[in-house]
This record gives C-alpha cells, structure tokens and sequence, in this order.
C-alpha cells in the first residue's frame, strides 16, 4: 500500500501532498475553479454521473477546456477511488473531490514549468472526522441562524454552478458562528426568500409535506433531487416555493442536505424551537429510507465514526 493516499493530479497520480496549485492559477487569482464533492456509500460513489454533469455544466460556463471528456472523467474518477482504495477499509467511505481550473494565467507563462494546462485534480478523503463531529447533531438537530450576509443572486454569480468564488458562504459562516458558535447559517436572496445553507440545501415540513426553496438562487444540490426522489416513493408531496423566515418558525420540522451529512435535521431557528424542537418523524423517516436506498443506515455510520474516533 502507498504510505499517502495519491492525488490525480493532471493526468498523474501523486501523494496527496505534492499536488500543488501554482500561485499563477486562475482558480487564487479569481477564484474561477470549478467543484465538485461526491461520496461513496459502501464504497460505491454515489450518483458519480450527476455530480459529473454539474461539473461538466461549470466547465462549459467557464469554457474551461480541461482535456477530458465527461465519460474520460467518470473513468479516471474510478481509477483514483481504485488506486486509493487500500486505505480506505471496509466500512470507511469517502468524499471525492474534483477542482478544475484554466490554470496559471497566461501572463505568467515564463514562472511555470510545464507550460500553461489547465488544473485537474481529483482526490479521495474519509469522511470520518466530519461525519465523527456530527453523530450527535442527528439525534439533537442543529440550529440555524439568518445572518447578514446574503446569497449572491444568479443574475450576478450563477450558485448553480458550484464554483470555488465562494467567499460570501465563508462570511455567512463566520457572522453565524460569532452569533451563536455551532451553529449553522441560512442565507436570504434578495427579497428576503430563503436560498440555502453554506454547503447545504434547505427543507421544511408542514403539515407532512415537503417545502424547499425554488431552484433559481441556490446550488441544486445531488441530495435535495435524491431527497425528492426518496419522498416522491414514499407518495410524499413535495413542493419548490418562495420561503420567508416565518415559514421556518411556523414549519413542524426542517432539515438540510448534502452529499456528505445527507439529511441533518434542524431543531431551532434564531433561538426558536421548530415544531417540538426536536428531531421529528418526517426527518427519521426520510434519514430511514434514505438510509435503504444507499444501503448505510446513515445515523449508525456517524455514530460508528464517533466511537472509533473516541470522540
Ligand atoms: C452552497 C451549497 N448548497 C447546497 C449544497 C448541497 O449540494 P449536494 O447535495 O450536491 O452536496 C452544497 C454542497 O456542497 C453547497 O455548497
């Protein structure tokens, strides 16, 4: 087994910690990088051709040409799960995590060596210690607070393209952080809707039906089409509507999703209980089947990661 998990790192396999990004790239200077984070579930990537495209649909956006088809990325995607793999044993999954960028700036050419390529990068991460840190929020809920910082509309930054210019989310993250440490952010548009988490989508539940904002202002997150498709088999409605604060002080229950928390509930909002203020049946039935349809009970994994982890 190589002693580092390995990078592909434009068209090569590297230790992790030699794949380097020039001080040159376009992705420092603008952030004009491209991502994706997709994660295995039994060490099975899931919906690998979904993240694909929503990184493919970035890379036309940016008319990055980073010399790969979309069908070469999902193989190569495979190869570097494969060549890592020994040190991911039985039980410990992983995220995959793609940047792509137009690479060093033009204007810089004589500093890199190689000659100016685009960068690609793909590299494999357990998801152990988040997942760890997180076992107990499945069972309390997290709360979720609205900050300042707003989302950055799509007429100006497109969010559903998941791009590394990302420095609103970050400032969402700390004005949440200083307000209340733990917990999580959840941004506003412009009118005052509510878009997303800074690395979550949002839903709340009324009545027994879902409600999540409209895709216009927010990444569409591969976990909120896969929660959508869960609720559809379980005849659960679900609906894609404008959503103010209110709605969450009024809402049962809510949750967010992402690929790797999946479903996290949420028990408050600005220091108000949702609905009883604790985990509801809505939440552990769509983490349950959710659950079924990855084949990981996704609360026992966090758990087993806690305790290994001796957390
Ligand atoms: C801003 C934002 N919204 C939503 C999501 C959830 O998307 P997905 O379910 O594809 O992970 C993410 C994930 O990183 C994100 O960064």
């Amino acid at each position: 087994m190589a002693t580092e998990r390995r990078a592909y790192f434009n068209g090569e396999y590297v230790p992790e910690s030699e794949a380097r990004v020039s001080i040159f790239d376009s992705a420092l200077m603008f952030g004009d990088m491209v991502f994706e984070m997709t994660r295995t579930y039994n060490h099975e990537p899931f919906r690998l051709r979904e993240h694909l495209e929503r990184l493919y649909a970035g890379i036309k956006t940016l008319e990055i040409d980073c010399g790969l088809t979309v069908d070469e990325m999902e193989a190569v995607t495979l190869e570097t799960i494969d060549v890592n793999m020994d040190h991911f044993p039985e039980g410990v999954d992983m995220q995959i995590m793609h940047d792509v960028s137009r690479g060093p700036l033009p204007k810089y050419e004589m500093a890199v060596p190689g000659g100016l390529k685009p960068t690609v990068s793909i590299n494999c991460w357990p998801l152990t210690d988040d997942l760890a840190g997180l076992a107990d929020s499945y069972d309390t809920g997290v709360h979720a607070i609205t900050v300042p910082q707003q989302s950055v509309p799509s007429r100006l930054i497109d969010p559903k393209i998941k791009n590394r210019s990302r420095i609103y989310y970050q400032i969402a993250a700390m004005q949440a952080n200083k307000t209340e440490p733990g917990s999580y952010p959840i941004l506003v548009d412009d009118d005052g809707f509510l878009t997303e988490g800074t690395g979550a989508n949002f839903f709340l539940v009324k009545n027994s039906e879902l409600f999540t904002p409209e895709g216009r202002n927010i990444l569409r997150g591969v976990t909120r089409g896969a929660v959508m498709d869960v609720a559809a088999n379980q005849g659960i409605p679900c609906h894609e509507r404008n959503l103010e604060p209110y709605d969450i002080v009024t809402a049962d229950e809510a949750f967010f999703t992402s690929t790797s928390q999946a479903i996290m509930p949420v028990t408050q909002f600005n220091g108000l209980p949702i609905g009883s203020g604790k985990v509801g049946a809505m939440v552990r039935c769509l983490l349950h089947a959710f659950g079924q349809m990855v084949g990981v009970d996704i609360v026992a994994q966090a758990k087993q990661y806690k305790q290994a982890s001796g957390l």
